[in-house]
């Protein structure tokens, strides 16, 4: 839950952020972890939905990737087209998409859909009209658990005196089952589903974090916790 406006909420954080690195190093982390699952062909035709700062499109383009990026935030995708040529680059809308049906190979989206203010079945709609038959498809989203349910505790406190300001978008958590439903309605039946922990609650304790904290760099080379929290959590959180 927010009490922000979705679009200058996504404007503030790139206007800080930045810019993303080129590519990831390491990929065992969060997302390349994951995007390298159902990236595994250069010639496919692939595009990554709100590709925010563009750290999972910049990895595939700088590797020869036949890949393109979709974006609402005018920041990141002004960002976007001064490193890359803005024929990668498309401002729109999930729910509304600029391309035609049977399109991609490959659809990769982390951290979209829960990150809408409304209207989450079209957005899965118009994901499944732009997916080939027999293509793939990378979502991530914020689960419903306790975990996150803490975490979206912990922010509605953190934000609580912009509550005047109205309710204005909602992180949403999603079901397991119930999303994995609603996208096979739109024709992209799940195979797998991994739970990453990428923004464990344990990063909101300064003391329980290690490596740097710049978050630019963060987005890219992962959020680290120390060894002793590792210990207590008991595995790698990506
Ligand atoms: C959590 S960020 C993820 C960015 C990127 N995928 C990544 O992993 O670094 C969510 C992104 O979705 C974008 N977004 C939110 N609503 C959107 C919409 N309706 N259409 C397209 N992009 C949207 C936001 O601007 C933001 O860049």
């Amino acid at each position: 839950m927010r009490y922000e406006d979705n679009q200058k909420h996504w404007d503030r954080r790139w206007t800080e952020a930045g810019q993303d690195a080129d590519g990831f190093s390491d990929l065992s982390i969060y997302p390349i972890k994951y995007a390298e699952l159902v990236m595994d062909n250069p010639s496919h035709r692939s595009v990554d939905l709100g590709a925010g700062l563009g750290r999972v499109l910049k990895h595939y383009y700088h590797s020869g990737y036949n890949i393109v990026g979709l974006e609402r935030s005018q920041i990141a995708v002004q960002q976007l087209q001064s490193e890359i040529p803005g024929s990668q680059i498309f401002a729109g809308d999930v729910r509304k998409l600029p391309f035609e049906d049977d399109q991609f190979d490959v659809i990769s989206a982390f951290g979209l859909y829960h990150n809408l203010e409304d209207d989450q079945d079209q957005a899965l709609a118009e994901t499944g009209r732009i997916l080939k038959r027999g293509g793939r498809f990378c979502i991530s989203v914020h689960p419903d658990n306790f975990e996150m349910r803490v975490n979206e505790w912990y922010w509605r406190w953190k934000q609580r005196r912009d509550r005047k300001s109205g309710l204005k978008f909602h992180k949403w958590l999603v079901g397991k089952r119930e999303f994995s439903q609603t996208l096979s309605r739109y024709r992209m039946h799940t195979q797998k589903v991994y739970f990453a922990r990428n923004v464990s609650l344990l990063y909101r304790i300064p003391w329980l974090c290690s490596g740097s904290a710049n978050e630019t760099e963060r987005r890219t080379r992962g959020y680290r916790l120390t060894s002793l929290a590792e210990l207590w959590t008991g595995r790698s959180l990506h």
